[in-house]
């Protein structure tokens, strides 16, 4: 091999904290002891043994919508034969078609297909959903669609981060009094889905035909002040100035960042705020703009992938597409995308005692692997019949 080459692997396997030759213990779904197998201990009692080439955590999916009804494939087919997503959006179709759909559906339907969406990212290595509101855009509606994914969670066969996303678009009855809107999320909705404990966190598609910065300040800032935690979309159809917000909010993490500028990264980095990137829209909108991950690095932020697993744009369940396409189309190394979907996000959801790495006290749930190293991971474009669940 390239000497270039190998040295950037060896790099990448510090960066995943390779363990060769290595074991791990777990009782009662908790990881009790991880190392090198000649270094175990012998006291743990019998265990049953399973033998597997690579193991790495539960995958953890940071960013989806996975509560909604309805289907865009008309949307599809017009994006197809030409039209844009924010033309769309602008026209008064994609994301408040869904809304129609959504605020029409029953609990139970609901309900019904988000556990089946939930089964999925389970099936696909997920261990930890978040999932978003933002198809309601009215204070009864978001409220129920808040219950149901709290309902759905107790019993999910995946841990599920609630995330009240009331400022995904400009409802169609608020499009002349946008600020009667923003009133209501910061004054109603938002300290009764947390006095409820309704929501994890709060979050705002701040963009072109969206909502300006100056509103993301103020519903993110009155999130911060209930406890909540902050994420943003942001710089994804336009340079829109979310970024400094996201600083200035101490946000968990910032979205998208197509059009995030070089002193929009240097906000970030002085406040630490994670990136979460989202390939799989470059894909399914077919956009040119691609946020700036090496530059995201080089400052020292930490970088998450997500499917957006969305209706609109990113209609796919699989994270294992989106450590392929950040390698290819975002220029991560394997182990930088490795580590965008399992303990970047474990951070970003604040679940990071927990989840995103095999470490002692941990959850035991963990993922094996058929290959001849975790460096041929994203060489498999999807999730494919290698990868096989241990634990949940
Ligand atoms: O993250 N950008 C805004 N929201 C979603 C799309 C939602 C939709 O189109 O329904 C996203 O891409
Ligand atoms: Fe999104």
């Amino acid at each position: 091999m390239d000497e270039a080459l190998s040295d950037a692997a060896d790099a990448d396997d510090r960066r995943v904290g390779l363990i060769e030759e290595g074991g791990v213990f777990c009782q009662e779904g908790r990881i009790e002891w991880v190392g090198r197998w000649a270094d175990r201990p012998r006291n743990l009692g019998d265990v049953a043994r399973l033998d597997a080439a690579v193991a790495l955590p539960a995958l953890v999916e940071c960013h989806t919508h996975a509560l909604f009804a309805g289907s865009r494939h008309r949307e599809f087919g017009l994006r197809n034969a030409g039209r844009t997503y924010a033309e769309i959006l602008e026209a008064g179709g994609g994301i408040l078609s869904t809304v129609e759909a959504t605020r029409a559906a029953s609990d139970e339907a609901l309900a019904a297909s988000l556990s089946a969406r939930l089964e999925a990212f389970r099936q696909l290595g997920c261990g930890v959903v978040e999932v978003k509101t933002g198809y309601g855009l009215e204070h009864e509606q978001e409220l129920r669609h808040l219950r149901i994914i709290r309902e759905v969670a107790n019993n999910a066969p995946v841990e599920v981060v609630a995330t009240y996303l009331g400022a995904h678009a400009i409802p169609p009855e608020h499009r002349r009094n946008r600020d009667a809107y923003v009133d209501e999320i910061c004054g109603r909705t938002l300290p009764a889905a947390a006095e409820a404990g309704l929501a994890d966190a709060a979050d705002v598609f701040c963009d072109r035909g969206a909502f300006t910065a100056e509103e993301a300040a103020r519903i993110l800032g009155r999130a911060r002040e209930l406890g909540l935690a902050r994420r943003i979309h942001t710089d994804e159809l336009s340079a829109s100035g979310g970024c400094a917000v996201a600083a200035a909010v101490r946000a968990q993490s910032a979205d998208h960042l197509e059009y995030a500028s070089a002193g929009d990264i240097e906000h970030l980095a002085r406040a630490d705020v994670a990136c979460v990137l989202l390939p799989g829209v470059t894909v399914f909108l077919d956009t040119e703009r691609r946020p700036d991950a090496r530059a995201m690095v080089a400052q020292g932020l930490r970088v998450a992938l997500s499917t957006d697993y969305n209706p609109g744009s990113s209609h796919t369940l699989d994270l294992w597409l989106m450590v392929t396409l950040a390698c290819t189309l975002l220029k991560l190394t394997p182990g930088e995308a490795l580590r965008g979907v399992t303990r970047v996000p474990a951070e970003v959801l604040e679940r990071g005692d927990r989840f995103g790495r095999i470490g002692v006290g941990r959850r035991g749930w963990l993922l094996t692997a058929d290959l001849p190293s975790w460096h041929a991971l994203p060489y498999h474009m999807s999730a494919q019949s290698h990868i096989h669940r241990v634990g949940f």
